[in-house]
């Protein structure tokens, strides 16, 4: 196994991962959509992308996928691709099951019929539980799915064509169940970093509030940095395999401010307000992953807890206002 191929490698996992593999001695390629800011489409991969080799394209279009796949003979595919973004799936549901569910299909497509052998993994996400928890409070591989959202929907329907190609075709396909997962590269609209940016704009009087929409649902937050690991141990094992790769423990978005700004010496009662503009049409208020399996199987233990991922966050955002 020398080559990996990433959809979606400019963005905040695909990055990590690229760097991963590098460093383990793989050839890495990755696919990149069209952009009409070039410059900012790819500054997560700015620092290795000599050693990278990049093709444009895009999950909808298949025949970019198979030309790139016939180019770069992959002996693994990283499918993270994705319209990633919770709330914004419910403004476009349709885009976000062209993506997400018929993309995936794509790529699973295109890799049966130009990469015989190739490993697979597939980007899974714990929204597919949406509002099913076991009576211990925890969700894992046997917890039924019952999501509530666009974006839960088209990454169950890729989780299920993935066990379908896997047993029909016997095709090497792995679901990551990745419960959330954020770095100093999320981008500033997803919660951790919305919270971290905004407080610091409060610090350094750039702002005086900060509008947030739910405060009371409840995240596993993890670092994409373990988590990316978590992807390759995966894919590196015989088998293909199903598994939740999570913390432990759930924090709520109301807890996750409190940190945040008393970190920064501050009280996150005096500069929150709730928009709601943020809110979502249907919420899903709770997770908490058991990654019983990870640990055991792929022996994948994460190196971040909730503080040192959120000490990591506000030390890289805050270099930017120093
Ligand atoms: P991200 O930062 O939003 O990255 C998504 C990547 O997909 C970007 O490189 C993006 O390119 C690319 N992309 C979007 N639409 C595309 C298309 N039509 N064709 C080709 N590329 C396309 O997301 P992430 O946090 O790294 O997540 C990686 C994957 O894991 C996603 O599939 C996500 O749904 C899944 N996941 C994430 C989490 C989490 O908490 N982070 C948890 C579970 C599962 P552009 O830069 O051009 O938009
Ligand atoms: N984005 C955002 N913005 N979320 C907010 C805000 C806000 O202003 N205010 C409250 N929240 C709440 C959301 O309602 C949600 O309950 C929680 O914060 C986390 O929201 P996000 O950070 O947007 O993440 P997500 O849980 O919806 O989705 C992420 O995790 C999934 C795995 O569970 C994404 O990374 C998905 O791609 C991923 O699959």
């Amino acid at each position: 196994m020398t080559k990996a191929f990433i959809t979606g490698i400019n963005g905040q996992d695909g990055s990590y991962l690229a760097e991963h593999l590098l460093s383990l001695g793989y050839e890495v390629g990755g696919l990149v959509r069209r952009s009409s800011v070039a410059e900012n489409q790819t500054y997560r991969i700015n620092p290795i992308e000599s050693k990278l080799k990049t093709y444009y394209g895009d999950l909808i279009d298949q025949n970019s996928l198979a030309d790139a796949f016939r180019h770069f003979k992959p002996d693994l595919i990283f499918n993270l691709a994705a319209q990633s973004h919770v709330r914004l799936s419910f403004d476009m549901p349709g885009f976000t099951a062209q993506v997400n569910a018929v993309g995936a299909l794509n790529v699973f497509t295109a890799a049966k019929e130009n990469c015989e052998g190739a490993r697979i993994y597939q980007a899974s996400s714990s929204e597919m539980f949406g509002t099913s928890v076991d009576p211990d409070n925890y969700q894992r591989e046997t917890t039924p799915m019952h999501p509530v959202s666009p974006y839960g929907c088209s990454k169950l329907y890729a989780y299920s064509i993935a066990r379908n190609f896997r047993r029909a075709y016997g095709l090497h396909i792995s679901n990551g169940i990745l419960f959330n997962h954020e770095s100093p590269r999320r981008g500033t609209n997803f919660v951790t970093a919305k919270v971290v940016k905004g407080a610091l704009d409060i610090k350094y009087k750039k702002e005086k509030f900060l509008e947030l929409g739910n405060l009371d649902s409840y995240r596993d937050w993890g670092h994409s940095y373990d988590y990316t690991k978590a992807m390759i141990k995966l894919l590196e094992y015989s088998e293909p395999l199903d598994i939740v790769i999570s913390t432990g423990k759930a924090h709520s978005v109301k807890d996750l401010c409190k940190v945040v700004f008393s970190k920064l010496g501050m009280d996150y009662e005096e500069h929150i307000k709730i928009n709601p503009k943020f809110l979502r049409p249907q919420e899903l208020p709770y997770l908490q992953g058991d990654s019983t399996k990870a640990k055991q199987i792929l022996g994948w233990e994460p190196e971040f807890t909730f503080e040192t991922l959120v000490e990591d966050m506000i030390m890289h955002f805050e270099a930017s206002y120093k």
